[in-house]
């Protein structure tokens, strides 16, 4: 065999081990996972909101890669933009000079945020909130973040000192002396500030974990009252920013409300290269690079590089031509409405919410006697395990990918593509209705499975 790299006849050669490799090499528990509830797939391609597996089977995708393939795979504009910045052969991270692309994204970007002046660009959502946290706590010389409880900022050490859940936390300690608040609880914000310790408040205008919207009035009298102690507002659109609730960013839903700091990431890069990046103004920045030998005091090897950027601009320009954002809020009204349709028709259907093409479908406690028993059985084992049994059998016999969207929560939670249509609203309900009906028919497969869940939940205890 030549000794030149060959990644077509390696992957043919190789491409059928990707279970064995990771089991062996990599986290063990993501194949064992995968095993047991039957989410153990080999897909061979994919495009737009669709993956293939080798028998040409199709399958919708409403995860988008935790939101990352905002405009859905192997968008023709987004590649062709790859294509061209490599074979532009460019001199790109010299590190000592002043290249167009991060300006010209940078300047994009910062049209959709009129307030914000300067973005300093990573490579992932920790890291954009990272940037956040460290540029608050550098420029109001303040060492507290305030955060929400049950948020989601990413999983560094700092952003894990932000997250709301101690699944995440456990074990990871000592960890930033941050604090966290309810989510809309504006009272406590103003006690946690009266302290005059605090940099900023981190929040997800809508949390990734559970699908929560922050309560309507809720940023702006918390931008008034951190503004009035001199904190700043941090909104981290890492999830929701670029589209996806039917706004370019979740925050612009509510009037007056302006971030001192906005994180992004994701989508930015249409899910081909690592990219993040934390919007700010302009004081803040000229803070944290208050002199020339201030120079690197924050950055990233990485940071800004061509593909990346290239990428950007390419999304932005597609997410402007294709009326993608109008696409999220209309698509996202009428599967939001569609499925609230059901909430009257499944008594274990207690709600939907959300916004734009993020929503979470939440489960809750029959009222008849006979699935009440059922439903008491899944949440003595493990609290989540009626979500769970309703996104096996959505990827299983419907072939839709969806997830439970947090540890121990009922809810189902949407992020598809933005470009999905009334054809995957169609698919996605008819499959629902049916999962739903059997569950609540208290026997078949769905609850055969149901007991397996328990066996294990029982088992790993
Ligand atoms: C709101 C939010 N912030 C930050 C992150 C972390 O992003 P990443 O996984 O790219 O580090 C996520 C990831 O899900 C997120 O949803």
């Amino acid at each position: 065999m030549s000794k030149k790299f060959d990644l077509s006849a390696l992957l043919a050669e190789r491409g059928g081990e990707g279970y064995e490799l990771h089991a062996r090499h990599l986290n063990p528990q993501l194949p064992r996972m995968l095993r047991t509830i039957g989410f153990d797939k080999v897909y061979e391609s994919a495009e737009g909101a669709y993956f293939r597996d080798a028998d040409g089977n199709d399958y919708l995708d409403m995860l988008a890669g935790f939101g990352v393939m905002g405009l859905g795979r192997h968008h023709p504009v987004v590649r062709k933009a790859l294509h061209d910045v490599l074979d532009a052969e460019l001199a790109d991270l010299t590190r000592f000079d002043c290249p167009p692309l991060p300006g010209l994204l940078a300047e994009k970007l910062l049209a959709y945020s009129p307030h914000l002046d300067r973005v300093f660009f990573s490579n992932s959502g920790t890291e954009a909130v990272e940037t956040a946290l460290k540029f608050a706590r550098y420029a109001t010389g303040r060492p507290r973040v305030l955060y929400c409880s049950h948020a989601f900022h990413g999983l560094t050490t700092g952003s894990l000192s932000v997250n709301g859940e101690s699944c995440f936390r456990d074990g990871f300690d000592p960890l930033l002396p941050d604090t966290a608040i309810g989510l809309g609880d504006l009272a406590a914000l103003e006690r946690e500030l009266g302290r005059g310790d605090v940099a900023a408040l981190i929040v997800e205008p809508i949390q990734g974990k559970g699908v929560h919207e922050s309560p309507p009035g809720f940023l702006r009298a918390a931008q008034e009252l951190l503004h009035k102690h001199k904190a700043l507002l941090i909104a981290d659109e890492v999830q929701t920013g670029l589209g996806r609730t039917g706004a370019f960013y979740a925050h612009q839903h509510e009037d007056g409300v302006e971030p001192d700091l906005v994180c992004v990431a994701k989508a930015l890069s249409g899910g081909y290269v690592p990219v993040g990046a934390t919007l700010g103004k302009d004081w803040i920045f000229k803070k944290v690079y208050s002199a020339m030998d201030r120079v690197l005091v924050h950055s990233a090897s990485f940071g800004a590089n061509a593909q990346a950027m290239a990428a950007g601009l390419a999304v932005l320009s597609a997410l402007e031509d294709e009326e993608v954002v109008a696409n999220a809020r209309t698509t996202g009204e009428l599967l939001k409405t569609r499925l609230t349709g059901l909430v009257d028709r499944y008594e274990m259907l207690r709600e939907v919410r959300g916004r734009g093409l993020m929503i979470g479908i939440e489960f809750g406690r029959p009222s008849s006697l006979g699935l009440r028993s059922r439903w008491a059985m899944l949440q003595a084992a493990r609290k989540g395990l009626f979500a769970q049994m309703v996104v096996v059998p959505l990827l299983q016999r419907h072939r839709i990918l969806t997830q439970v969207s947090g540890d121990r929560l009922e809810v189902i939670k949407l992020i598809p593509p933005l470009i999905i249509g009334e054809r995957e609203v169609d698919r996605f309900v008819a499959a629902f209705t049916a999962v739903m009906d059997e569950a609540h028919s208290g026997g078949g497969l769905i609850w055969d499975f149901g007991r397996t869940l328990v066996k294990q939940a029982v088992g790993n205890r």
